[in-house]
């Protein structure tokens, strides 16, 4: 059953992980643009998760059009009831940490078995058309690549490992997993299955949950949780630009497999000096910090792993957007817009701890 016809409006979409950073902005989008959709959350019945996925419907004057039902990574079926009927299915619930406590369990488990959980159930609702799977550009660059070399979707992480960096073993295991599986399939029941590849997501976050996502290395600085900033080169992209290429991937008639969804490449150093200057009265912790320091702190911090850092840090790894600017249209909102919109949520509704410069 393969159908590389776009997917479009009035079309039913499971979105999995419906109450995160990326899969709030996308179910807006989907919403204001037509769809109907079925988002899944480990517990629909807690506002918490679900209360603003309700307001953006009813803004976008479709709640009949949006549905949350229940789904977990780690349960067998569990998505069965999600899938039921659907044309396609944005898959994007993971686990997002760079280090855990047991980062098989935790992390690599969710994310692989996570991924055929619901491939299994798309292939048993018998009616999707295709999949789209929010992996990362963590499952396309490399360490074990020569300096200067520029990463584009031909590239697969083969350096990861489960101490060195879990997370990225965790996503380039998905996507091989559900390229293994759509290939068992026979190929006249086949669905067609896209991977986009997002960089550093930033942008507003919607509820005070999403500035504890990606957006937490922005409150970490406003908050000064940290002595400073590490030099890591981030490919930032915009949340909003994020949701606009899985529309792409939905719509589009001819799909790239994977594509890398990366807006700008900047130093964090930098783009944290851009963030302060934007917020002068707010005291933020923006001073560039040694490795050794950073290696350091990591020792005594559980979120940092201490053998990505010694990797990362000061390490430029260029990436290219080309592909996705030519087969999905993409254009990249201005970085310092993003900035603006990530940090302001988080300064206004205090998500972040803020100290006012020269108080009194
Ligand atoms: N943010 C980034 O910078 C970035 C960059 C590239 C790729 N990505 C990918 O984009 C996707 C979404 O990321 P995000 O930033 O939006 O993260 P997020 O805000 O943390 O959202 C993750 C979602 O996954 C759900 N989830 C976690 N464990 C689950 C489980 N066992 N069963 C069911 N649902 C589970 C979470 O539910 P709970 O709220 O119940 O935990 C949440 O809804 C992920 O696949 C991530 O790898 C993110």
């Amino acid at each position: 059953m393969t159908h590389p016809i776009g997917i479009q409006p009035g079309a039913l979409v499971c979105v999995t992980g419906a109450n995160g950073f990326i899969a709030s902005h996308l179910i807006g989008l989907l919403l204001r643009e037509g769809y109907r959709v079925r988002g899944t959350v480990r517990d629909p019945s807690n506002i918490e998760k679900t209360g603003h996925l309700i307001q953006m419907a009813q803004e976008a004057q479709a709640t009949d059009r949006l549905d949350l039902v229940p789904g977990d990574l780690l349960v067998p079926g569990s998505f069965d009831q999600a899938v039921a009927g659907c044309d396609a299915v944005i898959h994007c619930a993971a686990v997002v940490l760079f280090a855990v406590d047991d980062p098989q369990r935790n992390l690599v488990d969710p994310s692989v078995k996570g991924t055929l959980n619901v491939l299994q159930s798309a292939r048993r609702a018998g009616t999707v058309k295709r999949v789209v799977h929010t992996s990362s550009m963590v499952a396309v660059y490399s360490f074990d690549k020569p300096k200067g070399h520029r990463f584009t979707e031909e590239d697969w992480n083969t350096s990861s490992t489960l101490d060195t960096d879990p997370y990225g073993l965790a996503k380039v295991s998905a996507e091989r997993a559900a390229l293994d599986f759509v290939a068992a399939i026979p190929e006249e029941e086949r669905f067609l299955l896209v991977h986009l590849n997002p960089g550093m997501v930033w942008g507003p976050p919607l509820i005070k949950a999403h500035a504890k996502a990606s957006p937490a290395l922005v409150r970490d600085v406003i908050s000064r949780a940290q002595p400073g900033v590490p030099s890591l080169m981030l490919s930032v992209v915009d949340v909003r630009d994020v949701a606009q290429a899985h529309l792409q991937a939905l719509r589009s008639e001819d799909p790239p497999a994977r594509c890398l969804i990366l807006g700008h490449n900047a130093w964090m150093p930098d783009l944290m000096r851009d963030v302060q200057a934007m917020f002068p009265d707010v005291r933020m912790g923006t001073r560039r910090l040694p490795k050794f320091v950073i290696l350091l702190a990591s020792l005594f911090d559980k979120k940092l792993n201490t053998a990505q850092l010694r990797k990362l840090v000061g390490r430029d790894l260029p990436m290219e957007n080309g592909l996705s600017r030519a087969k999905y249209g993409m254009t990249y909102r201005p970085l310092k817009q993003t900035l603006r919109d990530t940090a302001g949520p988080m300064i206004e509704h205090g998500w972040a701890r803020v100290t006012r410069q020269n108080p009194g």
